[in-house]
């Protein structure tokens, strides 16, 4: 008996460590050179599969879906990377629509370039900017973010701005890892807190809770056994 206690004691006490060791880390210049070491291959993760299930590319879909993109549609896309989204929402928006890509690295902004030069897409800018802090001074019919908010250091103030950005009515999306929900997945957390230490993202962070608030007809779906999700809302008009 003595010792389930002091391994509950021991798990605990990890944790707490491990929580402290994270929330001090998060840092841009920390941030800036991991994605300038992982500029050239970021692309690959994509292509990453689990039992026959590829999570990002079903995150991605399911992102893209929820936000309702038409044809014309004008998409901000914050901490866009490489652009891995780009493909899916060219497909929704056609040539008459219009994607702004913000992020904070120039080495991922490249690859990004490379791809809207691969593709001959003409209606896609890029800014090198933090989304904390940016105000490009223009509204679009949808603003979405993936997997960004888990890596912003000053995720509160990206979401702020995210929102700000959206144009009345118009649609506001978050897709992201984060910590599951479901109670028999609570000793996965603990690995993922160790993962989080170990790479540059916190998965503690619930972002969706600063934006249910703000928005109408709010959804939240989960996937990969709750460690991501897509969350959805309309700004009202
Ligand atoms: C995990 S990647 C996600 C990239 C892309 N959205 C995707 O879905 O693959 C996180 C991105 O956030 C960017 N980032 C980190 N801090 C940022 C900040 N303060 N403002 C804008 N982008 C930032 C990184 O440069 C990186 O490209």
């Amino acid at each position: 008996m003595i010792r389930f206690w002091l391994g509950v004691l021991t798990g605990l006490f990890l944790s707490y460590g491990i929580r402290r060791l994270k929330s001090e880390k998060y840092n841009q210049d920390r941030i800036a050179l991991y994605y300038t070491r992982r500029a050239s291959s970021y692309s690959k993760t994509d292509e990453r599969v689990y039992f026959g299930y590829y999570p990002r590319i079903e995150m991605r879909k399911k992102l893209i879906e929820n936000v309702h993109l038409k044809p014309g549609d004008r998409v901000l896309d914050i901490a866009c990377g490489t652009g891995a989204n780009f493909p899916y929402i060219m497909e929704k928006i056609g040539p008459s629509g219009e994607i702004v890509g913000v992020d904070f690295s120039a080495p991922m902004l490249q690859e990004a370039q490379k791809q809207v030069a691969a593709h001959g897409w003409k209606n896609v800018r890029l800014i090198q900017h933090d989304a904390a802090t940016i105000q490009l001074g223009e509204q679009f019919d949808v603003v979405i973010c993936a997997l960004g908010m888990v890596v912003i250091p000053d995720y509160q103030s990206a979401m702020q701005r995210a929102f700000e950005h959206v144009r009345p009515g118009g649609m506001l999306g978050i897709a992201d890892l984060c910590e599951s929900q479901r109670w028999y997945m609570l000793p996965v957390n603990t690995l993922m807190d160790v993962l989080d230490a170990t790479l540059v993202t916190d998965t503690t962070r619930r972002p969706w809770e600063l934006m249910q608030p703000l928005v109408e007809n709010y959804t939240r779906e989960d996937l990969l056994l709750g460690y991501m999700y897509v969350a959805t809302g309309k700004k009202p008009a």
